[in-house]
Protein backbone atom coordinates (compact mmCIF):
# COMPACT_ATOMS: atom_id res chain seq x y z
CA UNK A 1 0.00 0.00 0.00
CA UNK A 2 1.52 3.62 -0.55
CA UNK A 3 2.02 5.71 1.60
CA UNK A 4 -0.55 8.78 2.26
CA UNK A 5 0.67 12.06 1.07
CA UNK A 6 -0.62 14.39 3.87
CA UNK A 7 -0.49 17.88 4.14
CA UNK A 8 -0.05 19.95 7.40
CA UNK A 9 -2.01 23.32 7.87
CA UNK A 10 -0.34 24.82 10.61
CA UNK A 11 2.96 25.15 11.99
CA UNK A 12 2.71 25.49 15.56
CA UNK A 13 3.28 24.37 18.59
CA UNK A 14 1.28 21.19 18.53
CA UNK A 15 2.39 20.62 14.66
CA UNK A 16 5.96 18.98 16.37
CA UNK A 17 4.13 16.06 17.45
CA UNK A 18 1.99 15.73 14.39
CA UNK A 19 5.67 15.91 12.09
CA UNK A 20 7.03 13.51 14.46
CA UNK A 21 4.39 10.92 13.76
CA UNK A 22 4.38 11.28 10.44
CA UNK A 23 7.97 11.07 10.09
CA UNK A 24 7.78 7.64 11.46
CA UNK A 25 5.31 5.98 9.88
CA UNK A 26 5.51 4.33 6.90
CA UNK A 27 2.10 4.58 5.98
CA UNK A 28 2.65 8.65 5.44
CA UNK A 29 4.78 10.74 4.05
CA UNK A 30 4.80 14.68 4.49
CA UNK A 31 3.80 16.25 1.08
CA UNK A 32 2.95 20.06 2.18
CA UNK A 33 2.66 22.02 4.74
CA UNK A 34 1.25 25.95 5.68
CA UNK A 35 1.47 28.74 7.64
CA UNK A 36 1.61 32.40 7.28
CA UNK A 37 3.86 33.23 9.98
CA UNK A 38 7.20 32.76 7.80
CA UNK A 39 9.83 32.31 10.43
CA UNK A 40 7.08 29.29 11.75
CA UNK A 41 8.19 27.48 8.04
CA UNK A 42 11.57 28.63 7.99
CA UNK A 43 12.42 26.50 11.48
CA UNK A 44 10.89 23.38 9.68
CA UNK A 45 14.28 21.35 9.13
CA UNK A 46 12.31 18.89 6.38
CA UNK A 47 12.46 19.54 2.81
CA UNK A 48 9.24 19.46 1.96
CA UNK A 49 6.62 21.85 0.06
CA UNK A 50 5.78 25.48 2.09
CA UNK A 51 3.08 27.70 1.40
CA UNK A 52 1.78 30.57 3.15
CA UNK A 53 -1.90 29.74 3.35
CA UNK A 54 -4.22 26.52 3.01
CA UNK A 55 -5.84 27.46 -0.14
CA UNK A 56 -2.61 27.49 -1.69
CA UNK A 57 -1.55 23.80 -0.92
CA UNK A 58 -4.81 22.49 -1.69
CA UNK A 59 -4.77 24.29 -5.16
CA UNK A 60 -0.97 22.55 -6.14
CA UNK A 61 -2.77 19.29 -4.83
CA UNK A 62 -0.92 16.10 -4.57
CA UNK A 63 -2.41 15.44 -1.12
CA UNK A 64 -4.64 12.39 0.17
CA UNK A 65 -5.30 13.41 3.57
CA UNK A 66 -4.82 17.07 5.45
CA UNK A 67 -4.21 17.55 9.34
CA UNK A 68 -5.49 21.21 10.34
CA UNK A 69 -4.07 22.30 13.62
CA UNK A 70 -4.50 26.05 13.20
CA UNK A 71 -6.04 28.41 15.98
CA UNK A 72 -9.85 27.15 16.98
CA UNK A 73 -10.98 29.93 15.88
CA UNK A 74 -9.87 29.12 12.14
CA UNK A 75 -11.02 25.11 12.57
CA UNK A 76 -14.18 25.46 10.49
CA UNK A 77 -12.70 27.80 8.06
CA UNK A 78 -9.75 25.63 6.87
CA UNK A 79 -11.57 22.56 7.13
CA UNK A 80 -14.62 23.36 5.28
CA UNK A 81 -11.93 24.15 2.28
CA UNK A 82 -10.37 21.26 2.80
CA UNK A 83 -13.60 18.98 2.71
CA UNK A 84 -14.59 20.86 0.03
CA UNK A 85 -11.59 20.33 -1.82
CA UNK A 86 -12.24 16.10 -1.43
CA UNK A 87 -9.99 15.53 0.88
CA UNK A 88 -10.23 13.51 4.22
CA UNK A 89 -9.51 15.77 7.52
CA UNK A 90 -7.39 15.23 10.50
CA UNK A 91 -8.75 18.72 12.93
CA UNK A 92 -7.32 19.53 16.46
CA UNK A 93 -10.14 19.91 19.28
CA UNK A 94 -12.47 21.56 19.48
CA UNK A 95 -14.17 20.56 16.68
CA UNK A 96 -15.18 24.06 16.45
CA UNK A 97 -16.01 27.06 18.76
CA UNK A 98 -19.90 26.36 18.79
CA UNK A 99 -21.83 23.39 18.72
CA UNK A 100 -24.12 24.44 15.64
CA UNK A 101 -20.57 25.42 13.73
CA UNK A 102 -19.32 21.76 13.96
CA UNK A 103 -22.60 20.20 13.36
CA UNK A 104 -22.64 22.17 10.14
CA UNK A 105 -19.29 20.92 9.46
CA UNK A 106 -20.28 17.11 9.99
CA UNK A 107 -22.85 17.61 7.41
CA UNK A 108 -21.16 18.87 5.11
CA UNK A 109 -18.22 15.96 5.45
CA UNK A 110 -21.37 14.05 5.50
CA UNK A 111 -22.14 15.17 2.30
CA UNK A 112 -19.06 15.08 0.31
CA UNK A 113 -18.33 11.83 1.77
CA UNK A 114 -15.30 12.83 3.44
CA UNK A 115 -13.81 11.54 6.51
CA UNK A 116 -13.68 14.08 9.43
CA UNK A 117 -11.66 13.03 12.70
CA UNK A 118 -11.10 14.94 15.33
CA UNK A 119 -7.81 14.48 17.13
CA UNK A 120 -8.66 13.48 20.85
CA UNK A 121 -5.37 12.83 21.79
CA UNK A 122 -5.85 11.43 25.52
CA UNK A 123 -7.82 8.91 24.46
CA UNK A 124 -4.47 7.05 23.03
CA UNK A 125 -2.16 7.72 26.64
CA UNK A 126 -0.97 4.80 27.70
CA UNK A 127 -1.88 5.03 31.54
CA UNK A 128 -5.12 5.79 30.32
CA UNK A 129 -5.55 2.69 28.26
CA UNK A 130 -4.01 0.42 30.95
CA UNK A 131 -6.56 1.57 33.64
CA UNK A 132 -9.55 0.78 30.82
CA UNK A 133 -7.69 -2.75 30.40
CA UNK A 134 -7.32 -2.99 34.22
CA UNK A 135 -11.02 -2.39 35.33
CA UNK A 136 -13.01 -5.26 35.73
CA UNK A 137 -15.60 -5.50 33.13
CA UNK A 138 -18.46 -6.55 35.76
CA UNK A 139 -17.95 -3.88 38.01
CA UNK A 140 -19.67 -0.86 37.09
CA UNK A 141 -18.19 3.09 37.46
CA UNK A 142 -20.27 5.20 39.76
CA UNK A 143 -17.92 8.02 39.69
CA UNK A 144 -14.67 9.65 38.29
CA UNK A 145 -12.79 12.90 38.26
CA UNK A 146 -10.56 14.13 35.68
CA UNK A 147 -8.08 16.57 36.45
CA UNK A 148 -6.32 19.15 33.57
CA UNK A 149 -3.98 21.65 35.39
CA UNK A 150 -1.95 24.07 33.72
CA UNK A 151 -0.88 27.22 33.37
CA UNK A 152 -1.89 28.41 29.86
CA UNK A 153 1.26 30.88 29.51
CA UNK A 154 3.54 28.05 29.41
CA UNK A 155 1.79 26.56 26.68
CA UNK A 156 0.57 29.53 24.56
CA UNK A 157 4.09 31.20 24.10
CA UNK A 158 4.24 33.91 21.35
CA UNK A 159 0.57 32.92 20.48
CA UNK A 160 -1.95 35.10 22.28
CA UNK A 161 -5.23 33.77 20.77
CA UNK A 162 -5.44 31.29 23.53
CA UNK A 163 -6.05 34.35 25.64
CA UNK A 164 -8.86 35.89 23.52
CA UNK A 165 -12.48 34.24 24.24
CA UNK A 166 -13.29 35.34 21.07
CA UNK A 167 -10.35 33.18 18.91
CA UNK A 168 -10.38 30.35 21.67
CA UNK A 169 -14.40 29.88 22.03
CA UNK A 170 -13.58 31.07 26.02
CA UNK A 171 -10.67 29.55 27.61
CA UNK A 172 -10.21 26.05 29.93
CA UNK A 173 -14.12 25.01 29.37
CA UNK A 174 -13.75 25.57 25.45
CA UNK A 175 -10.05 24.58 25.16
CA UNK A 176 -9.15 21.45 27.06
CA UNK A 177 -13.03 20.94 28.29
CA UNK A 178 -13.25 18.52 25.01
CA UNK A 179 -10.12 16.66 25.86
CA UNK A 180 -11.68 16.35 29.36
CA UNK A 181 -15.05 15.10 28.61
CA UNK A 182 -13.75 12.98 25.97
CA UNK A 183 -12.23 10.91 28.79
CA UNK A 184 -15.49 10.71 30.65
CA UNK A 185 -17.66 9.25 27.71
CA UNK A 186 -14.60 7.02 27.43
CA UNK A 187 -15.15 5.45 30.49
CA UNK A 188 -18.89 6.37 30.84
CA UNK A 189 -20.60 6.85 27.54
CA UNK A 190 -23.18 9.30 27.29
CA UNK A 191 -23.26 12.05 29.57
CA UNK A 192 -24.90 15.33 30.45
CA UNK A 193 -23.81 18.34 32.37
CA UNK A 194 -25.22 18.84 35.75
CA UNK A 195 -23.46 21.90 37.28
CA UNK A 196 -21.12 23.76 36.19
CA UNK A 197 -18.73 26.75 37.55
CA UNK A 198 -16.31 29.15 35.75
CA UNK A 199 -13.79 31.88 37.51
CA UNK A 200 -13.02 33.93 34.48
CA UNK A 201 -10.18 36.87 34.76
CA UNK A 202 -10.67 40.58 33.43
CA UNK A 203 -10.63 39.64 30.12
CA UNK A 204 -13.14 36.90 30.52
CA UNK A 205 -11.04 34.30 29.63
CA UNK A 206 -12.25 30.89 32.01
CA UNK A 207 -9.11 30.27 33.95
CA UNK A 208 -10.45 27.42 35.91
CA UNK A 209 -13.31 25.24 36.31
CA UNK A 210 -15.28 22.44 37.72
CA UNK A 211 -17.97 20.79 35.86
CA UNK A 212 -20.09 18.01 37.18
CA UNK A 213 -21.61 15.55 34.33
CA UNK A 214 -23.90 12.50 34.83
CA UNK A 215 -24.87 9.58 33.26
CA UNK A 216 -28.92 8.78 32.81
CA UNK A 217 -27.52 5.80 35.57
CA UNK A 218 -26.68 7.71 37.68
CA UNK A 219 -22.84 7.74 37.91
CA UNK A 220 -21.43 11.09 37.99
CA UNK A 221 -17.97 12.64 36.81
CA UNK A 222 -16.14 16.11 37.97
CA UNK A 223 -14.01 17.46 35.89
CA UNK A 224 -11.98 20.35 37.03
CA UNK A 225 -9.75 22.45 34.46
CA UNK A 226 -7.38 25.14 35.66
CA UNK A 227 -5.27 27.34 33.57
CA UNK A 228 -3.69 29.19 36.00
CA UNK A 229 -2.45 26.25 37.86
CA UNK A 230 1.24 27.09 39.12
CA UNK A 231 2.93 23.72 39.90
CA UNK A 232 3.72 22.77 36.78
CA UNK A 233 1.13 20.14 34.83
CA UNK A 234 -1.10 17.43 36.07
CA UNK A 235 -3.64 15.42 34.00
CA UNK A 236 -5.19 12.65 36.01
CA UNK A 237 -7.83 10.87 36.08
CA UNK A 238 -9.63 8.43 39.43
CA UNK A 239 -12.51 6.23 38.66
CA UNK A 240 -14.48 4.82 41.28
CA UNK A 241 -16.41 1.62 41.26
CA UNK A 242 -19.72 0.03 42.41
CA UNK A 243 -17.66 -2.21 44.98
CA UNK A 244 -16.08 0.58 46.65
CA UNK A 245 -12.74 0.84 45.07
CA UNK A 246 -11.10 3.24 42.89
CA UNK A 247 -8.01 3.56 40.57
CA UNK A 248 -6.40 6.39 38.94
CA UNK A 249 -4.15 6.94 36.09
CA UNK A 250 -1.64 10.27 35.45
CA UNK A 251 -0.99 10.28 32.50
CA UNK A 252 1.84 12.14 32.42
CA UNK A 253 3.32 9.21 34.34
CA UNK A 254 7.12 8.93 33.23
CA UNK A 255 7.12 11.69 31.36
CA UNK A 256 9.69 15.01 32.02
CA UNK A 257 9.19 16.77 29.46
CA UNK A 258 6.25 19.27 29.86
CA UNK A 259 3.60 17.93 26.97
CA UNK A 260 5.93 14.88 26.58
CA UNK A 261 3.28 11.98 26.82
CA UNK A 262 1.90 13.67 23.67
CA UNK A 263 4.87 12.21 21.54
CA UNK A 264 3.20 8.42 21.69
CA UNK A 265 -0.18 10.21 21.78
CA UNK A 266 -0.07 12.04 18.52
CA UNK A 267 1.60 8.90 17.08
CA UNK A 268 -1.38 6.71 17.94
CA UNK A 269 -3.75 9.40 16.41
CA UNK A 270 -1.72 9.46 13.23
CA UNK A 271 -2.15 5.52 13.20
CA UNK A 272 -5.97 6.04 13.56
CA UNK A 273 -6.61 8.39 11.17
CA UNK A 274 -4.67 6.90 8.17
CA UNK A 275 -7.05 3.57 9.35
CA UNK A 276 -10.28 5.73 9.02
CA UNK A 277 -9.12 7.47 5.77
CA UNK A 278 -8.25 4.08 4.70
CA UNK A 279 -11.37 2.83 5.33
CA UNK A 280 -13.58 5.80 4.32
CA UNK A 281 -14.84 6.29 7.77
CA UNK A 282 -18.38 7.18 8.06
CA UNK A 283 -18.55 8.39 11.51
CA UNK A 284 -18.27 12.30 10.69
CA UNK A 285 -17.16 13.56 14.34
CA UNK A 286 -19.78 12.14 16.69
CA UNK A 287 -16.90 12.53 19.13
CA UNK A 288 -15.94 16.00 18.48
CA UNK A 289 -19.78 17.14 18.35
CA UNK A 290 -20.49 15.60 21.35
CA UNK A 291 -17.62 17.38 23.00
CA UNK A 292 -18.47 20.52 22.19
CA UNK A 293 -22.37 19.90 23.40
CA UNK A 294 -20.90 19.32 26.59
CA UNK A 295 -18.59 22.45 26.44
CA UNK A 296 -21.95 24.56 25.55
CA UNK A 297 -23.83 22.66 28.15
CA UNK A 298 -20.89 23.96 31.09
CA UNK A 299 -21.62 27.64 29.69
CA UNK A 300 -25.26 27.32 29.86
CA UNK A 301 -24.92 25.78 33.06
CA UNK A 302 -22.84 28.40 34.78
CA UNK A 303 -25.23 31.53 33.54
CA UNK A 304 -28.10 29.61 34.87
CA UNK A 305 -26.37 29.53 38.50
CA UNK A 306 -26.00 33.07 38.04
CA UNK A 307 -29.52 34.35 37.22
CA UNK A 308 -30.82 35.78 40.71
CA UNK A 309 -33.62 34.06 42.92
CA UNK A 310 -37.21 34.77 41.51
CA UNK A 311 -38.37 35.02 44.84
CA UNK A 312 -37.14 38.13 46.24
CA UNK A 313 -39.25 40.91 47.29
CA UNK A 314 -38.42 44.06 48.87
CA UNK A 315 -36.14 44.20 52.17
CA UNK A 316 -34.43 46.54 54.34
CA UNK A 317 -30.85 47.92 54.15
CA UNK A 318 -28.79 46.49 56.14
CA UNK A 319 -26.63 48.91 58.26
CA UNK A 320 -23.19 48.60 59.98
CA UNK A 321 -20.10 50.99 61.04
CA UNK A 322 -16.17 50.58 60.22
CA UNK A 323 -14.26 49.34 62.98
CA UNK A 324 -10.67 48.58 61.47
CA UNK A 325 -9.17 49.72 58.26
CA UNK A 326 -6.92 47.95 56.42
CA UNK A 327 -4.30 48.73 53.38
CA UNK A 328 -3.31 45.58 51.72
CA UNK A 329 -3.45 43.94 48.28
CA UNK A 330 -3.47 40.64 46.56
CA UNK A 331 -3.10 38.67 43.78
CA UNK A 332 -3.14 35.36 44.67
CA UNK A 333 -5.65 35.19 47.50
CA UNK A 334 -7.79 32.03 46.93
CA UNK A 335 -10.59 32.96 48.85
CA UNK A 336 -13.88 30.49 47.31
CA UNK A 337 -17.23 32.32 47.21
CA UNK A 338 -19.60 30.31 49.32
CA UNK A 339 -22.18 28.49 47.19
CA UNK A 340 -25.08 30.61 48.92
CA UNK A 341 -26.42 33.92 46.98
CA UNK A 342 -27.41 35.66 50.42
CA UNK A 343 -26.41 35.38 53.89
CA UNK A 344 -28.06 36.88 57.36
CA UNK A 345 -26.14 39.00 59.38
CA UNK A 346 -26.86 40.03 62.83
CA UNK A 347 -26.75 42.68 65.23
CA UNK A 348 -22.97 42.76 66.55
CA UNK A 349 -21.66 40.62 64.35
CA UNK A 350 -18.24 41.90 62.38
CA UNK A 351 -17.29 41.08 59.01
CA UNK A 352 -14.65 41.57 56.81
CA UNK A 353 -14.70 43.71 53.45
CA UNK A 354 -12.99 42.57 50.73
CA UNK A 355 -13.24 44.01 47.00
CA UNK A 356 -12.00 42.32 43.52
CA UNK A 357 -12.11 42.97 39.94
CA UNK A 358 -13.41 39.54 39.43
CA UNK A 359 -16.85 40.89 39.30
CA UNK A 360 -17.73 37.44 36.94
CA UNK A 361 -16.78 35.12 39.54
CA UNK A 362 -19.97 32.54 39.84
CA UNK A 363 -20.94 31.08 43.29
CA UNK A 364 -18.16 28.94 44.36
CA UNK A 365 -15.67 30.31 42.17
CA UNK A 366 -12.59 31.86 43.19
CA UNK A 367 -11.17 35.13 43.72
CA UNK A 368 -7.42 36.07 43.55
CA UNK A 369 -7.01 39.48 43.23
CA UNK A 370 -8.59 41.60 46.56
CA UNK A 371 -8.23 44.71 48.14
CA UNK A 372 -8.92 44.66 51.65
CA UNK A 373 -10.92 47.71 53.12
CA UNK A 374 -11.16 46.47 56.58
CA UNK A 375 -13.64 45.75 59.37
CA UNK A 376 -17.66 46.21 60.24
CA UNK A 377 -20.04 45.54 62.91
CA UNK A 378 -23.33 45.13 61.94
CA UNK A 379 -25.59 47.56 63.68
CA UNK A 380 -29.01 46.63 62.03
CA UNK A 381 -29.52 43.12 61.23
CA UNK A 382 -30.62 41.52 58.24
CA UNK A 383 -29.98 39.69 54.61
CA UNK A 384 -27.28 40.80 52.54
CA UNK A 385 -27.93 39.66 48.83
CA UNK A 386 -25.22 39.21 46.15
CA UNK A 387 -26.10 42.28 44.08
CA UNK A 388 -26.70 44.46 46.85
CA UNK A 389 -24.69 48.06 46.49
CA UNK A 390 -22.37 49.12 49.47
CA UNK A 391 -22.24 52.47 50.52
CA UNK A 392 -19.62 53.87 53.00
CA UNK A 393 -19.87 57.37 54.18
CA UNK A 394 -22.42 58.73 51.14
CA UNK A 395 -20.24 56.95 48.32
CA UNK A 396 -20.99 53.70 46.55
CA UNK A 397 -18.39 51.79 46.68
CA UNK A 398 -19.19 48.77 44.89
CA UNK A 399 -22.06 45.60 44.70
CA UNK A 400 -21.75 42.15 46.77
CA UNK A 401 -19.86 39.37 45.07
CA UNK A 402 -20.91 36.87 47.40
CA UNK A 403 -19.13 35.71 50.90
CA UNK A 404 -16.10 33.65 51.54
CA UNK A 405 -16.12 31.39 54.98
CA UNK A 406 -12.53 31.02 55.21
CA UNK A 407 -12.27 32.45 58.36
CA UNK A 408 -16.06 31.53 59.11
CA UNK A 409 -17.35 31.23 62.22
CA UNK A 410 -15.30 34.30 63.30
CA UNK A 411 -16.33 36.37 60.52
CA UNK A 412 -16.98 36.20 56.58
CA UNK A 413 -15.09 38.14 54.05
CA UNK A 414 -17.72 39.54 52.27
CA UNK A 415 -16.47 40.27 48.83
CA UNK A 416 -17.51 43.62 46.91
CA UNK A 417 -17.32 44.07 43.46
CA UNK A 418 -15.42 47.19 42.53
CA UNK A 419 -13.35 48.66 38.96
CA UNK A 420 -10.10 47.19 40.72
CA UNK A 421 -9.20 45.81 44.12
CA UNK A 422 -8.85 48.63 46.24
CA UNK A 423 -7.95 48.73 50.09
CA UNK A 424 -9.40 50.90 52.87
CA UNK A 425 -6.58 53.31 53.18
CA UNK A 426 -6.84 53.69 49.09
CA UNK A 427 -10.24 54.53 49.63
CA UNK A 428 -9.64 57.29 52.71
CA UNK A 429 -11.77 54.47 54.98
CA UNK A 430 -12.24 55.55 58.93
CA UNK A 431 -13.36 54.26 61.88
CA UNK A 432 -16.33 55.69 62.74
CA UNK A 433 -18.45 56.07 59.39
CA UNK A 434 -21.25 54.57 58.66
CA UNK A 435 -21.75 51.85 56.50
CA UNK A 436 -24.87 50.18 54.41
CA UNK A 437 -25.99 47.45 52.27
CA UNK A 438 -28.64 48.23 50.08
CA UNK A 439 -30.97 46.07 47.77
CA UNK A 440 -29.12 46.74 44.53
N1 LIG B 1 -4.13 18.41 22.11
C1 LIG B 1 -3.52 19.29 22.86
O1 LIG B 1 -3.01 19.10 23.97
C2 LIG B 1 -3.42 20.52 22.28
C3 LIG B 1 -2.52 21.28 22.86
C4 LIG B 1 -2.39 22.44 22.32
C5 LIG B 1 -3.14 22.80 21.22
N2 LIG B 1 -4.04 22.02 20.70
C6 LIG B 1 -4.86 22.48 19.61
O2 LIG B 1 -4.06 22.51 18.45
C7 LIG B 1 -4.39 23.68 17.70
C8 LIG B 1 -3.12 24.47 17.46
O3 LIG B 1 -2.59 24.86 18.72
P1 LIG B 1 -1.09 25.36 18.88
O4 LIG B 1 -0.83 25.43 20.32
O5 LIG B 1 -0.20 24.56 18.03
O6 LIG B 1 -1.26 26.83 18.32
P2 LIG B 1 -0.09 27.80 17.80
O7 LIG B 1 -0.62 29.17 17.92
O8 LIG B 1 1.20 27.46 18.45
O9 LIG B 1 0.05 27.40 16.28
C9 LIG B 1 -0.93 27.69 15.33
C10 LIG B 1 -0.21 27.92 14.00
O10 LIG B 1 -1.22 28.10 13.01
C11 LIG B 1 -0.76 29.11 12.14
N3 LIG B 1 -1.88 29.62 11.36
C12 LIG B 1 -2.75 30.58 11.71
N4 LIG B 1 -3.63 30.75 10.72
C13 LIG B 1 -3.31 29.89 9.75
C14 LIG B 1 -3.86 29.58 8.47
N5 LIG B 1 -4.94 30.22 8.01
N6 LIG B 1 -3.28 28.62 7.73
C15 LIG B 1 -2.20 27.97 8.20
N7 LIG B 1 -1.65 28.21 9.40
C16 LIG B 1 -2.19 29.14 10.17
C17 LIG B 1 -0.12 30.11 13.07
O11 LIG B 1 0.75 31.00 12.37
C18 LIG B 1 0.63 29.19 14.01
O12 LIG B 1 1.94 28.91 13.56
C19 LIG B 1 -5.45 24.42 18.51
O13 LIG B 1 -6.72 24.10 18.04
C20 LIG B 1 -5.29 23.88 19.90
O14 LIG B 1 -6.48 23.91 20.65
C21 LIG B 1 -4.17 20.87 21.19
Amino acid sequence: MTALRVGVVGVGAISRFYLAAIERSPDVRLAAVCDPDEAALASLCSPTRRFAGHRAMLDAGGLDAVIVNVPNDLHVRVCTDVIEAGLPVCVEKPLATTTAAGERLASSAHARRVPLFVAFHRRYNEQVLALRARLPLAVPITGMTVRYLERIEDHAGRHAWYLDPERCGGGCVADNGPNAFDLVRLFLGDVTVEEARIDRDARGVDRYARVTLGTAAGATANVELDWSYRYGECKDIEVKLADGSSDRADMLAGCTEFKGSLWHEYAAVMADFISAVRAGARDQASDGIAALRLVAGAYHAERRARIPAQEDGTKRAVAGVVVKVLRHRRDDRGMRLEPYLSRCVRRGELHELVTTDQSDAPPEGRVDRVGFLGFAEIVSAGVIDRGDEVWIGGSRVGTVLGFDACHFPNHYNVLIATDRPRSGSEIGLQPGQALSFRPG
